[in-house]
C-alpha cells in the first residue's frame, strides 16, 4: 500500500466488517473498512454522524464484540491481529500498547473514585510497580497533559475538574502504559474552541515527544488540517478516500470528500470549521444502496455507479492517494472544478 514500508506500518486494516442484529434488521455499520497507519502518525477519520467512525474504532479495541455483533476482517497492531485475538490477548494490548479516548468524556472516568487513583490502578493492573511509584507516574501524567498543580488534583474527583482538565485526565489515563497508539474519538467535540485548539496542540505535542501514534476522529475540518497527516474520509461504513492530508485536501477525488470541504478548490478562502451541509440524507445502514453507498446524492453518479467500486489508487503522480470513485481522473478534475453543488 506504501512506498516499500521505510517507516514501519503499527496498524493495518483490511476488509472489516462489522454488522449488529437489531430488531429492525442487520445494521452494516462498517463495510470493508481498510486503514493504515505508521509509526509516528496521526491519521484523522472523518465523515458524517453514523458513518460507522466510532464502531471501527471500538472494533479494533475488541469493544464491539457481542452476540448481537458479526466481525469480520483482518487488524494487524504490532504483530498481533486483533480481530482474531482472545479476549486475553485483546485484554493486554488494550489500554497497554493501544488505548483510546471515548466519544463520551465520562465513560472512561468513573465519578466515584479521584482521578489519580483511577490512573494508578490502570497502571498497577498492567505493571509490577508499588502505589507510591505508580502514584507518582500519575502526578507525572497529569504535569505531562497540562493539568495545573498535578499534586493536588491528583487527588481531584472527575466532577471537580472543567471539562477541558477532565479530557486532559483522560488523556493522561490513556498514555499511563505509554501505548505506542492512541485512539481518540472525538476528543474535542463538547468543548469549546479555545479549549479545543489547547487539547490539539496537546495531542501534537504528545505524536512529537513522545513518538505516538495516533488515530483522531472528528468531525471538525479545522482538525484535522491542524494535527492530521494522512486522512480517511468515511461515508456509510465504508472509506472513500484516503491520502495525506495535502492530497485530500487540495486534490480530493471523492464527490462526497467535495461535498465535505465546501468550495474546495478555492482555497484562497478560508475554510468552514463544521462539516457542510450536505444535500440530502446519509442512507441507512440496514438497508444501503446498491453499489456506491454516495450514490443518490451524488450529482455524478452514472450507471456504472451500481457497482461498489474499489477503493484504489487512481492518480500515478500520487500512489497512496486512494478512493471509492469510478470517474476518470480528467473528470473529476472538470467536474469538481466547475462546482457542482454537492
Ligand atoms: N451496538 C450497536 N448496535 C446496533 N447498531 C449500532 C451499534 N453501534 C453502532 N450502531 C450503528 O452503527 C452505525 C455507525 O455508528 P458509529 O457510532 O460508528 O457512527 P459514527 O461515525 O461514530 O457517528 P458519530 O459521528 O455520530 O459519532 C450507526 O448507524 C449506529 O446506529
Ligand atoms: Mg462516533
Amino acid at each position: 500500500m506504501s512506498e516499500a514500508g521505510r517507516v514501519p506500518t503499527l496498524l493495518e486494516v483490511h476488509d472489516l466488517e462489522v454488522s449488529f442484529n437489531t430488531e429492525d434488521g442487520v445494521v452494516r455499520a462498517v463495510d470493508g473498512v481498510g486503514l493504515e497507519l505508521k509509526s509516528d502518525e496521526v491519521l484523522a477519520v472523518v465523515g458524517e454522524s453514523g458513518s460507522g467512525k466510532s464502531v471501527t474504532a471500538l472494533t479494533m479495541m475488541g469493544l464491539t464484540r457481542g452476540p448481537n455483533a458479526s466481525i469480520s476482517g483482518t487488524a494487524h497492531f504490532e504483530g498481533t491481529e486483533l480481530i482474531g485475538a482472545s479476549d486475553e490477548e485483546l485484554r493486554r494490548v488494550r489500554g497497554n500498547r493501544m488505548s483510546m479516548i471515548f466519544q463520551d468524556p465520562m465513560s472512561s472516568l468513573n465519578p466515584v473514585y479521584r482521578v489519580g487513583a483511577q490512573i494508578v490502578e490502570q497502571i498497577r493492573a498492567h505493571r509490577d510497580v508499588s502505589a507510591t511509584e505508580a502514584r507518582q507516574r500519575a502526578v507525572e501524567l497529569l504535569d505531562a497533559v497540562g493539568i495545573p498543580d498535578p499534586g493536588i488534583r491528583v487527588d481531584a474527583y472527575p466532577h471537580e475538574l472543567s471539562g477541558g482538565m477532565r479530557q486532559r485526565a483522560m488523556i493522561a489515563m490513556a498514555l499511563s502504559l505509554d501505548p505506542s497508539l492512541l485512539i481518540a474519538d472525538e476528543p474535542t467535540t463538547a468543548l469549546d474552541v479555545t479549549i479545543q485548539a489547547q487539547l490539539i496542540e496537546l495531542l501534537r505535542k504528545l505524536n512529537e515527544e513522545r513518538d505516538l501514534s495516533i488515530v483522531l476522529i472528528t468531525h471538525d475540518i479545522g482538525v484535522v488540517a491542524e494535527i492530521a497527516d494522512r486522512v480517511a474520509v468515511m461515508y456509510a461504513g465504508r472509506i472513500v478516500e484516503q491520502g495525506t492530508l495535502d492530497e485530500v485536501f487540495y486534490d480530493p477525488q471523492h464527490p462526497y470528500t467535495w461535498g465535505l470541504l465546501g468550495s474546495l478548490t478555492r482555497i484562497d478562502r478560508p475554510r468552514p470549521d463544521r462539516l457542510p451541509q450536505i444535500p440530502g440524507m446519509p442512507p441507512s445502514l440496514l438497508e444501503p444502496p446498491v453499489g456506491c453507498h454516495f450514490r443518490p446524492r451524488c450529482p455524478h453518479a452514472f450507471d456504472r455507479c451500481q457497482s461498489v467500486p474499489d477503493l484504489n489508487t487512481r492518480l500515478p503522480e500520487a500512489p497512496a492517494h486512494f478512493d471509492r470513485c469510478f470517474l476518470s481522473p480528467e473528470q473529476k478534475r472538470e467536474r469538481r472544478e466547475v462546482g457542482d453543488g454537492t
